[in-house]
């Protein structure tokens, strides 16, 4: 079984990568996640520059990227997925200024210093040494260059309604299977680890009333029955959970947020 949580880390082993495909397209088209892109595009500051895009996906964020920055400017999006960089590559092959790599974040293939800026969105938390990832993308960027990082903490995942037991079990589950769940409130001690200035935080909630889009890009059934699998609740309970959400969904109260931390700044 191919989970989200677990899954991005491994796409090209994943006998289902149109699951993982379908869903970043979906997220890509929410106001949440274009509000937050936005801002992380501006505090880039692109023009004439060269940017690096860490998990770059279906390269959707390095195409607005490559159509903010002037001519003298480029973006290098890397992805340790070949069917990512493949779905990337075919979605803008009209832009020259995009060069695509397969490489791992944690083991970049640039020297350092090469780029005036570097951009991830949502990868620390499928990489199990994100700390290693984010000082390779401080490696690679050039002295007052930027970083502009955005994480989800799994930690604030809420699904309302349900039993309180049965709830804290599904959402602890689904975020401790991520490599690394609690990434959000790690970030900025990373920042300032690696000694970077002006450091902004910028905590960002998403929230839905809507079950089926819940269910698609939350794992929500996938995740229920792994609880179940896995021994943490019964096959009754994660049947029940499941009704009680759709129950709520049809009167209107079904309710489920988290939040993602937008953190930047600037190396000395
Ligand atoms: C949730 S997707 C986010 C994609 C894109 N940044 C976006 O906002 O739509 C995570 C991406 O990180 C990639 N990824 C996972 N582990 C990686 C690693 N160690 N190095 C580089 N990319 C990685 C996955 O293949 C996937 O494309």
């Amino acid at each position: 079984m191919d989970y989200l949580s677990s899954g991005f880390s491994k796409v090209d082993n994943s006998q289902r990568p149109d699951v993982f495909i379908s869903c970043l397209e979906t997220l890509c088209s929410l106001p949440y996640f274009q509000g937050y892109k936005k801002k992380s595009f501006q505090s880039l500051n692109v023009k004439d520059s060269k940017i690096l895009e860490i998990g770059c996906g279906l390269g959707l964020d390095a195409m607005t990227v490559a159509q903010m920055i002037g001519e003298e400017g480029y973006v290098v999006a890397i992805d340790s997925s070949r069917k990512m960089i493949n779905n990337a590559s075919k979605n803008s092959i009209e832009i020259d200024s995009i060069h695509y790599c397969i490489a791992d974040g944690c083991q970049l293939p640039f020297r350092d210093g090469s780029f005036d800026g570097a951009r991830a969105d949502r990868v620390l938390q499928h990489i199990d040494d994100p700390r290693k990832a984010f000082s390779e993308m401080v490696r690679v960027v050039r002295d007052t260059g930027r970083l502009v990082v955005y994480e989800p903490d799994w930690g604030t995942f809420i699904v309302s309604p349900g039993q309180r037991k049965v709830c804290r079990i599904m959402t602890q589950l689904f975020g401790d299977t991520f490599p690394s769940g609690w990434i959000g409130r790690q970030l900025p001690g990373f920042f300032c680890e690696e000694g970077l200035m002006n450091i902004k935080i910028e905590p960002q909630t998403f929230m839905t009333d809507d079950l089926p889009l819940a269910v698609k890009v939350f794992d929500l059934i996938n995740n229920a029955h792994r609880a179940h699998e896995m021994g943490y609740v019964s096959e009754e309970q994660a049947k029940r959970w499941l009704e009680d959400l759709m129950e709520a969904h049809n009167q209107g109260r079904f309710f489920c947020s988290y939040t993602g931390f937008l953190v930047s700044g600037e190396k000395p």
